[in-house]
């Protein structure tokens, strides 16, 4: 089997709850950092790593994030006749290749497991990267996937992103157990989904970036039910590795927010718009101004 990566699942299908109510009818993905959606950062960060597959997995109330990626030919047209190039550019950047994006849904929420399980069928039987949006990831370099695109190409079997954690969040991870490190490589030979406070075997948590051989889907089809009662993607991982196969844990050379929670969000939202030259002074003036007078007040 070929270690090239071509393919990436993006699972969109969770409910988003910790977003509520905004999340009532706007999907979390579509939530913008400065001015671009999460999905945007995600798709970005798959095409510089040299995916050309781009697998949705998706459910009701998404709608809106499949018309993001469609052309908007009104748009296009009035911003031409205003001779707004510049806007006109940013906009075309967002669009994709005909026949280039699949969707399919997933019908119940049964877990981020089910989720990939649910485009078994569109990967067929090739390594295939999955990206979760909400885990955004800043580099100076290359992106994280590509990162770990070119460290699979070495390692084959399955690889996931991993960083250490402080102790006291272990408990919203999956964890790696590891048996030895190499550079960036962690090699894992058990992993445990959202351990009880103080039993991790490590605080090395897995971020929301993933390699995998088409064996973690055939385990996903056993529909073990994991932690939190949903069908877990760490646990088909875990199998691997008492079935024989290799996983790694790559440490990845990036800033990661968790754009999934509302601090992460907000501190997203602040290193994003400080990276903006068009922000950065202004955003800078305010920022310290505001901390200066809550510290005061405090
Ligand atoms: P989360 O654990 O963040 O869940 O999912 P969520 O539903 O998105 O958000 P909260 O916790 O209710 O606020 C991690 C990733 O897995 C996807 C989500 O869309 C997100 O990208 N997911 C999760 C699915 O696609 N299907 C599921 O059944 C669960």
């Amino acid at each position: 089997m070929t270690n090239k990566v071509t393919k990436a699942i993006f699972p969109v299908a969770g409910l988003g709850t910790r977003f509520l109510p905004a999340t009532k009818s706007i999907p979390k993905e579509i939530m913008t950092l400065v001015d671009r959606p999460l999905i945007q950062y995600a798709i970005d960060e798959a095409r510089a790593a040299g995916i050309e597959e781009f697998i949705f997995v998706t459910s009701r109330g998404k709608g809106s994030l499949e018309d993001y990626f469609d052309r908007a030919p009104i748009l296009e047209e009035d911003l031409k006749a205003k001779g707004k190039d510049e806007l006109l550019d940013i906009l075309n950047a967002t669009n994709m290749p005909s026949g280039a994006i699949a969707y399919v849904r997933q019908a119940k929420a049964l877990g981020l497991g089910h989720a990939i399980y649910c485009a078994s069928r569109l990967v067929g039987d090739e390594p295939f990267a999955v990206i979760l949006p909400d885990d955004v990831i800043a580099s100076e370099g290359k992106s994280c996937l590509q990162q770990m695109v070119e460290a699979y190409e070495e390692t084959g079997g399955s690889m996931v992103a991993c960083m250490e954690v402080p102790e006291n969040k272990a408990s919203a991870y999956g964890i790696l157990d590891v048996d030895s490190e190499e550079g960036r490589l962690a090699k894992v030979k058990a992993m445990v989904e959202k351990p009880a406070p103080g039993t991790q075997p490590s605080n090395l948590a897995v971020i929301g970036r993933y390699i995998l051989t088409p064996d973690v889907l055939k385990n996903l089809g056993g529909f073990k039910k994991g932690a939190g009662g949903e069908i877990q993607l760490t646990d088909a991982i875990a199998d691997e590795i008492t079935q024989g196969r290799n996983v790694h844990g790559y440490r990845f050379d990036g800033t990661r927010y968790d754009c999934g929670s509302k601090a992460g969000y907000l501190q997203a939202t602040v290193a994003f718009g400080l990276e903006r030259p068009e922000l950065r002074d202004e955003l800078m003036v305010f920022l310290q101004d505001v901390v200066g007078v809550k510290m005061a007040a405090e």
